[in-house]
């Protein structure tokens, strides 16, 4: 901030402004931000997102004033708030869906930007911060789900904590040092309790600074080319905040359905049974979100292969744009690819389905082939259509949409930057 600004409040707030611009930011950044004209409901989700990891975390803390991360103890003091704490069932029940709901929306925010290439220059950054928000988020919420210490808890503790004795030479060492002893056991419980924590913090930091990169270029649309002078472009506020709130609306009566109707729907029936290391669970499934990288996890016989190959489905993501070789942006615009990626959400849909099914029978060939898909869609799939795909006729801005009978269409410079 230039020593030269001069604050345009008066009064209080302009005293404060002067000594402290917040006010001159959040005018900057919410209120006065140019913003592409032509956003779609598509781009709810990130407001969306933001809002969500504010009550996961304000209804975790106060969950934490009254949970106790011991293993005789953590099964009981969550039955205590959902019985004996005044509205400790509403608490609960919010946290464990909202973790959900969080996947929910964060997996839309993602297939977006896949679709309207928003990770492509000049947003590799924006796009690579987002990828580590959301290793952040299935390490937070593997370790949460583990806090009820129920059957599903402490057995999906185990057979994940279990995959790092894959690593070659010092898997076990490994192992031992988070398990903090010679199974999961208290030492565990503790110090997923407090890395459950820490680790919603450092997302909220991870997400500060995917709203830097995201203000240095602005946002992407539909459209995939770059506003072009102000008739493209709208301030933040009235138009988005309302459109966000309206979002917020529909979305709060979707989770209130799940919340009063169908708490645990989205939860496994085991978890409501006490942990117990001599009793193993006929069929240990990972939570639902977790699903898709599970059948990827079981879709290689070998147990190191198959961690590798989970990891590899999360970290290829960083590599995206770099193998998304087309100068064209939107997906709109490019017919062949706009197939592909929908078979691309189809088969993220089976794995998850197969993830939830015993591994026997026809599934784990259907897992295979789908895991195979998966692969194929980052790395050849997308960067052959980036050499053979002819893309359709873009319009020059986005004032001037191409089918709107526009004087010239013609096709926008073949660069991603346009
Ligand atoms: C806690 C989780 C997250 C929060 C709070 C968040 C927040 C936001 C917000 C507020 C926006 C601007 C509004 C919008 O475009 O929807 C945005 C844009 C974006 N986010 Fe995220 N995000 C999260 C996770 C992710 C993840 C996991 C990815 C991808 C791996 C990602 C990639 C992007 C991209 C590429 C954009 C720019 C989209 C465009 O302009 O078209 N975000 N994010």
């Amino acid at each position: 901030m230039a020593a030269d600004y001069q604050t345009p409040y008066k009064g209080v707030l302009g005293w404060l402004d002067d000594r402290l611009p917040v006010i001159n930011f959040a005018d900057q950044h919410l209120r006065f931000y140019p913003t592409p004209k032509n956003l779609t409901y598509a781009w709810n989700f990130g407001s969306l997102a933001g809002i969500i990891l504010v009550i996961m975390i304000a209804t975790g803390v106060v969950l934490a004033m009254h949970y106790t991360p011991h293993v005789d103890h953590a099964f009981g003091s969550i039955q205590k708030i959902m019985r004996d704490v005044n509205y400790g069932w509403l608490l609960r029940y919010i946290h464990m869906n909202g973790a959900s709901f969080f996947f929910i929306v964060v997996y839309i925010h993602m297939f977006r930007g896949l679709y309207y290439g928003s990770y492509k220059q000049p947003r590799e950054v924006l796009w690579g911060l987002g990828v580590i928000i959301l290793l952040l988020m299935m390490a937070t919420a593997f370790m949460g789900y583990t806090l009820p210490w129920g059957q599903m808890s402490f057995w999906g503790a185990t057979v994940i904590t279990n995959m790092f004795s894959a690593v070659p030479i010092f898997g076990d060492e490994v192992t031992r040092w988070l398990w903090g002893g010679f199974a999961v056991g208290n030492p565990t419980l503790q110090r997923f309790f407090s890395l459950h924590y820490l680790l919603p913090f450092l997302i909220v930091g991870a997400v500060l600074l995917h709203l830097v990169a995201l203000h240095r270029y602005g946002s992407n649309n539909p459209t995939g080319i770059e506003p072009k002078g102000q008739q493209d472009q709208v301030p933040f506020h009235p138009y988005y905040t309302i459109k966000d709130l309206f979002g917020l609306g529909v979305f709060l009566i979707v989770f209130s359905v799940f919340l009063f109707y169908a708490p645990n729907y989205m939860g496994h029936a085991d978890n409501y049974v006490p942990a117990d290391p001599l009793v193993t669970p006929p069929h240990i499934v990972p939570e639902w979100y977790f699903l898709p990288f599970y059948t990827i996890l079981r879709a290689v016989p070998d147990k190191l292969g198959g961690v590798v190959l989970m990891f590899g489905s999360v970290l290829i993501l960083f590599a995206l744009p770099w193998l998304d070789r087309s100068p064209v942006r939107s997906g709109r615009y490019r017919p062949i690819f706009k197939q592909f990626f929908w078979l691309l959400v189809l088969d993220v849909i089976v794995l998850g389905y197969v993830g939830a099914m015993p591994p026997s029978g026809i599934w784990p060939t259907i897992g295979q082939v789908a895991t195979a898909y998966y692969f194929a869609y980052f790395l050849v799939i997308l960067p052959l259509l980036g050499v053979f795909e002819r893309p359709k006729p873009r319009p020059h801005s986005i004032s001037k949409p191409v089918l709107s009978g526009s004087a010239q269409p013609a096709i926008a410079p073949a660069s991603p930057a346009e």
